[in-house]
């Protein structure tokens, strides 16, 4: 059941699709103050468990400490880092009393989880303006199907976006591409995807394209297709500020661009120089924005990823003013060691300043809304104008599209990649532990840069990063300018690169059927164990292991110079290994604790009893999977139902979709 609670004069997210009536009355759980700004306390029991907050730092029991969701660019996601460039304010409580809160509310808000006292779960913001809603259910795991069916339907990826990508910043040429899907044919290294980062672009321009590293851009798109692979372009939020770009002129001969106090557009420095951000808030202006990506898609372009929607701002000319007469002070007394840690701080500060944020404004069914007043919904907006776009341009037809800054209401239209995580194997289980969180919060088209984006990769992270992306539906490598270059073909024993990456395409079919299962169902891809064994205390404690669709868990290997790891198995299970020589051992485990061996060439998996998987020849791309010649893996006697589709069109059902493979 659901319960809304409504403050003030909240502003319409469109993050919730069913038309819930306002409840009267005190809230069932806790209580909220709007004295001082809003406030919502409650007092947890001992050994209650806090989920949700989808893309937020630490654990999947998100309790001990303090997360703030204020879409933010930050790049060194350290373990004490509040908030990321999403902004999902889902949790459920399950314990004492088990509930989950929506707090639809669109700019910064604190959640403190028994983070300044154990015991006090409180999430705070500064206006008291929005819609609580409060769900109750049989379980923590009911709770979230009721929240995903309040949320709407997640957005349905098409089928070759569950193959392999390759992508790295710095690709600026044809060849460069033409290269990338070379390698990976050469080796029969399985690829579907190559990336292109802001150096397709002429001169980061949205929408453009370098004449000189891609002269003819839409042959390639084409000659690309051909092997299979399709190319992904990427699309920043601001636009240059150049006289003569079309769609700079355009925005600003419209208005469509967010704009100062004064009525002038608003100026942010990113990746191009001076950018105006388009006004995704207001209708036409998003409608305007939408309609550019047709300049993609007419050549052939069939997806899309959209990054520095937070928007990230590097600085402003407001900002570097202030910076310079900070400066000027700073040089006009003596060099004192305090002064000069306090002009870091201001230099390093003029990137998302809040006081930017303030400064600007959006113009929303003819009112002036304030940008930090509603600062987490741009991506997720941005998000939407490219898939309304899309909807419009091909009606039916299913892109690949993943945003980086997110809101709860965009799952129905995209996924999302975690950001700029870096080369550490902390990062490896920070992206595990993540990813039912984002399910809860309807986002199930998900995953990492694998191998990491900031800093230097090794061989032996990347392959177990991978081994892990097998089982993201996004499965993508992607790595910084800069760093050391992470294509699987710099690495020696390239076997063992085509062997992990080809196991995501003999498992492929039982993927994409538990993707669709889940997003039709309202259903979780990744579960965490609690919520398939609750009652087994172990399971409910183990954050290290997942729970994908209803057949298979995993527990891949997160530490450097491991040869296996521990796991918990709350059942029976078939422990599965996809070895490099293309052999499949199994070894049926007790429930219990297990050390098992897992080379760094190997992927492992756990089958649950009495289940099986499907499993596919090897196939060098998603075209190229044979699923007329299925196998089955697991316990004897065990049926599987696969959910099969064209794999293009947006209109999908379970029924008459599903077939039985044993
Ligand atoms: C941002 C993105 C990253 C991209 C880079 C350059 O940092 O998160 O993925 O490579 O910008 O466009």
């Amino acid at each position: 059941m659901t319960e809304k609670y409504m403050f003030g004069r909240p502003f319409e997210t469109d993050a919730v699709v069913v038309d819930v009536p306002e409840a009267q009355g005190a809230l069932p759980y806790g209580s909220v103050s709007v004295t001082d700004g809003f406030c919502f306390t409650y007092r947890m029991g001992e050994d209650d468990i806090v989920y949700g907050l989808g893309e937020a730092n630490r654990g999947i029991n998100k309790r001990g400490f303090c997360y703030v969701s204020d879409c933010t660019d930050e790049p060194n996601h350290l373990e004490d880092l509040r908030s990321l460039y999403g902004a999902h304010n889902f949790l459920v409580v399950a314990g004492r009393e088990t509930f989950g809160l929506f707090f639809d509310y669109p700019a910064a808000m604190t959640f403190d989880v028994g983070f300044t006292r154990t015991e006090l779960l409180q999430v705070t913001c500064r206006r008291a303006d929005l819609a609580l809603f409060v769900l109750t259910g049989e379980s923590p795991y009911d709770i979230v199907r009721q929240f995903r069916a309040l949320i709407g339907r997640s957005y349905l990826a098409p089928k070759f976006a569950f193959g392999f990508g390759q992508s790295r910043w710095g690709y600026a040429a044809q060849e460069e591409v033409r290269g990338v899907a070379e390698q990976h044919r050469r080796h029969h290294v399985p690829l579907d995807m190559i990336y292109l980062d802001i150096d397709y672009m002429q001169d980061y321009k949205d929408f453009t394209i370098s004449e000189k590293g891609f002269p003819d851009f839409s042959a390639l798109v084409e000659e690309m297709k051909q092997q299979h692979v399709h190319l992904v372009p990427i699309i920043d939020a601001g636009v240059k500020v150049e006289k003569g770009y079309d769609v700079y002129e355009e925005g600003v001969e419209n208005g469509y661009f967010c704009v100062r106090g004064d009525g002038s557009p608003f100026v942010g420095v990113v990746w191009p120089g001076e950018t105006h951000f388009p006004d995704v808030l207001n209708p036409d202006a998003r409608a305007w924005f939408g309609r550019n990506y047709r300049r993609l898609t007419e050549q052939g372009i069939e997806g899309f990823w959209n990054d520095m929607n937070e928007p990230a701002i590097f600085y402003t000319p407001e900002g570097i003013a202030d910076a310079k007469e900070e400066l000027s002070r700073f040089l006009a007394r003596e060099i004192r060691g305090e002064s000069l840690w306090g002009l870091k701080d201001r230099l390093a500060g003029l990137a998302n300043r809040p006081e930017d944020y303030r400064s600007f404004f959006h113009r929303v069914n003819g009112q002036m809304v304030c940008h930090e007043d509603v600062h987490n919904l741009y991506g997720c907006y941005m998000t939407r104008a490219a898939s309304e776009a899309l909807e419009e341009i091909a009606p039916g037809k299913r892109f690949l599209l993943f945003s980086r800054s997110s809101y709860i209401g965009m799952h129905r239209y995209a996924g999302i990649w975690t950001g700029d995580n870096k080369s550490w194997w902390s990062h490896l289980l920070l992206n595990l532990k993540m990813l039912p969180s984002l399910n809860m919060c309807g986002f199930l088209y998900v995953g990492a840069d694998l191998g990491g984006f900031g800093a230097d990769t090794s061989r032996d992270l990347l392959l177990r990063w991978l081994a892990l992306g097998v089982f993201t539906p996004l499965m993508r490598n992607h790595s910084a300018v800069g760093t050391r270059e992470q294509e699987f073909y710099r690495f020696e024993r390239v076997e063992d690169f085509r062997h992990v990456i080809g196991v995501r395409y003999r498992l492929l079919p039982y993927l994409y059927s538990e993707y669709m299962k889940a997003a039709l169902g309202n259903d979780l891809y990744f579960k965490p164990l609690a919520f398939v064994y609750p009652e087994d205390e172990i399971a409910v404690h183990t954050e290290d292991q997942l729970m994908l669709g209803d057949e298979i868990m995993i527990a891949p290997v997160y530490t450097q110079n491991a040869i296996g790891r521990t796991v918990y198995l709350p059942e029976d299970m078939l422990f599965v290994k996809f070895l490099p020589d293309g052999e499949i051992s199994r070894e049926r485990l007790a429930p219990g604790l297990h050390f098992v061996r897992v080379a760094v060439n190997e992927v492992p998996l756990f089958i649950r009893s009495g289940r099986c998987i499907p499993l596919a020849d090897i196939a060098e791309s998603v075209d190229e999977i044979d699923t007329g010649s299925l196998q089955v893996l697991g316990f004897e006697g065990a049926e599987y139902l696969l959910y099969e589709d064209d794999g293009e069109s947006t209109d999908c059902r379970l029924e008459g979709h599903c077939r039985i493979v044993r």
